[in-house]
């Protein structure tokens, strides 16, 4: 709805009472106050003259006291210069003899305003002079001011309604104008908004692809070295093994060569399981074989002797598929090697199993926390991403020992 057509009802309830106000005041006080007026003016005229022609009349009176009433030339000297006057009217002279009445001037259309004055000879009354002047014109003035004036009324209140709406009509336009640029505007601006969102999300997707692809060939990239590690180093030191023990049998059970020789041996033993260890690390083959809940425990437990900590474990016997027991895995494994790196605790739990539709994974120390400004490399950044990618989320939160909490929840499957 326009302005202009909202504006138009109040308008109109406030401006007609208005209009119709000044129409009243203009149209009825002012003619009607010409009127009073002018008429009361006209009526002192009228006594002035009465009053003038009685006290000549009683001079006329008083010097002829017989004949005065007869004498219509004398009588008409008396009123004639009243009768030249531009505004005249009629004058009415009667005297005690009733059939004895002077009359001067033409007789009025109706509309007069008379005045009468008492001709008074000594100390009785002679007669008495009534002058009536004409009014009509005063009505019809004051007709015509009322009608003229009703008109300036209505003419008013036209105005006042139309000077508002015609300004409120512009402002109307201008409205329009203002709003379909503005318009034009936002659907541009939608537009732009639109074709980037749509850039955003396309490059979120290509962020997203090259996280998987990169998990997925750190993985690969893990196997092909655990499976080197494994076949070649380990063949290697199992062939140099059994050399050694071929050169132990044949030289002297005792001696210097033996003891050497027993060195060697017992170094080569420490290599090997130093491969094992580290093939196990970056692939470990618990995890195929027995299933995520064993390979934690393993890798846990392994892990806890060599970090010298006291270890909590509380893992159900669930057992993830493939996809959530890998990011699983790698979660615990990098949050374990951050403990025994930055927590200085003294103890450590991993709790696993299922919760809310999924599966979740908790390792808890007791150590120092979270330094403030120490958020230092990628071991968490590349959790973080396994775990999002996986369909879920990673928590590092305070642990209720003082230490640090680490959550990971991932949905059934991936
Ligand atoms: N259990 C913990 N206790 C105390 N601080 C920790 C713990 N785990 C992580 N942090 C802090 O968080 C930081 C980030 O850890 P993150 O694993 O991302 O990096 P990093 O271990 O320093 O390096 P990277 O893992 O890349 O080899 C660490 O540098 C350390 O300050
Ligand atoms: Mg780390």
């Amino acid at each position: 709805m326009t302005a202009a057509r909202a504006l138009a009802g109040p308008l109109i309830r406030r401006v007609a009472p208005l209009a119709v106000l000044a129409g009243l005041v203009v149209g009825v006080v002012v003619p009607t106050l010409y009127q009073r007026f002018a008429l009361e003016e006209r009526t002192a005229q009228a006594r002035l003259w009465a009053r003038q022609l009685a006290s000549r009349t009683a001079a006329l009176a008083s010097e002829r006291p017989q004949l005065w009433a007869y004498d219509r030339v004398h009588l008409g000297s008396l009123v004639r210069p009243v009768t030249s006057e531009p505004v005249f009217g009629r004058v009415r002279l009667d005297t005690p003899a009733a059939d004895r009445v002077f009359e001067a001037g033409p007789t009025g259309r109706g509309g007069e305003v008379s005045a009468w004055a008492v001709v008074q000879a000594g100390d009785r009354v002679a007669g008495r002079v009534e002058v009536r002047l004409p009014a009509a014109e005063i009505r019809d003035i004051a007709r015509f001011l009322w009608i003229s004036a009703g008109l300036a009324g209505l003419l008013l209140a036209a105005g006042l309604f139309a000077l508002p709406m015609a300004a409120v009509r512009r402002g109307d336009a201008r409205n329009a104008e203002l709003w379909a640029a503005l318009e034009e505007a936002n659907a541009h601006l939608e537009a732009r908004v639109e074709a980037r969102t749509a850039e955003l999300k396309h490059r979120e997707r290509e962020l997203s692809e090259l996280g998987a692809r990169l998990v997925a060939v750190q993985e690969e990239e893990r196997a092909r070295i655990s499976r080197d590690l494994h076949d070649d180093l380990g063949q290697s030191l199992t062939g140099l093994r059994l050399r050694l023990t071929t050169l132990e049998a044949m030289v002297p059970a005792e001696g210097p060569a033996r003891r050497q020789v027993e060195a060697a041996l017992g170094a080569v033993d420490a290599a090997v399981e130093q491969v094992r260890h580290l093939a196990h690390g970056l692939r470990p083959p618990a995890l195929d074989a027995l299933g995520l809940p064993a390979a934690l425990r393993a890798h846990a437990e392994r892990w806890a002797a060599s970090a010298g900590l006291a270890l909590t474990l509380d893992l159900a016997d669930d057992e993830p598929p493939a996809g959530p027991a890998e990011v699983l895995f790698r979660i615990a494994q990098e949050a374990l090697t951050n403990v025994a790196r930055h927590a200085r605790a003294a103890g450590v739990q991993v709790r696993f199993g299922r919760a809310d539709d999924g599966w979740r994974l908790v390792v808890e120390d007791d150590g120092r926390g979270l330094t403030p400004g120490r958020e230092g490399g990628l071991g968490l950044v590349g959790a973080r991403e396994r775990a999002e990618q996986a369909g879920g989320y990673l928590d590092v939160e305070p642990g209720e020992a003082g230490g640090v909490r680490l959550l990971v929840w991932l949905p059934e499957d991936v």
